[in-house]
């Protein structure tokens, strides 16, 4: 069997996390070897990484500084957990992956989206997931989801930084539909998830 390299993207709120969980059970339910990870941790060098990215103190890092360092983490992340577990045959479901980039960093922040796919492809060796399944939902609604007072420091971020992002988002899957699952993710738990399957089986060979 292959292994396939499945990554959910969206702005925060959109419920990536229930959806990663709930298909990571199912395919283990049907006896597939699945790693579940989540960017731009996954490693303990990007856990590191990921600690300061998010600390809500670190409020004069440049657009600059925060690409690079989601980069370097994505680095350590695509050689010591993805491309060794897609070597064996397995499933790697990740919260998050270049794209994140590309609309956090670069719709979102406006650094120059050239510049950051070739970090990026420094960063990845040029691996790019087998499906993205983009959770798409107004920003209002998914900010409305999030903890106020628990917000990391890119969630403190305003409506309209989301909104560039979001717009990103959708122009970067509408760009290469063939890769791309985008689901408006304002509806039930159980029926995204049934949606997520459906693909998810032609992307495996289950079907
Ligand atoms: P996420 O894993 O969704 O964090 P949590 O669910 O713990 O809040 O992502 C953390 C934040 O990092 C999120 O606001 C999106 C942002 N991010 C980027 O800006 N660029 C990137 O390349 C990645 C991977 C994440």
């Amino acid at each position: 069997m292959r292994g396939a390299f499945i990554v959910f993207e969206g702005i925060d709120g959109v419920g990536k996390t229930t959806q990663l969980f709930t298909l990571f059970h199912e395919l283990r339910g049907r006896s597939r070897k699945v790693v579940l990870t989540r960017e731009p941790g996954g490693t303990p060098v990007g856990e590191a990484i990921r600690r300061v990215l998010l600390d809500a103190e670190n409020q004069e890092m440049t657009p600059e500084t925060e690409a690079l360092l989601y980069a370097a983490a994505r680095a350590q992340f695509v050689s010591k957990v993805v491309r060794p577990t897609l070597e064996r045959g397995e499933v790697v479901l990740s919260d998050r992956f270049v794209d994140s980039s590309l609309a956090y960093q670069g719709y979102g922040r406006g650094l120059d989206l050239e510049k950051l796919a070739q970090v990026n492809m420094l960063a990845t060796g040029g691996l790019r997931p087998d499906l993205t399944i983009l959770l798409d939902m107004p920003v209002v609604t998914a900010l409305g989801r999030l903890e106020v007072g628990r917000r990391d420091r890119l969630e403190l971020e305003d409506t309209d930084f989301y909104d560039r992002v979001r717009r990103g988002y959708r122009r970067l899957a509408s760009a290469d539909p063939g890769r791309y699952l985008v689901l408006d993710a304002d509806r039930e738990v159980e029926v995204l998830a049934a949606a997520v399957m459906e693909r998810v089986e032609v992307v495996l060979g289950l079907v």
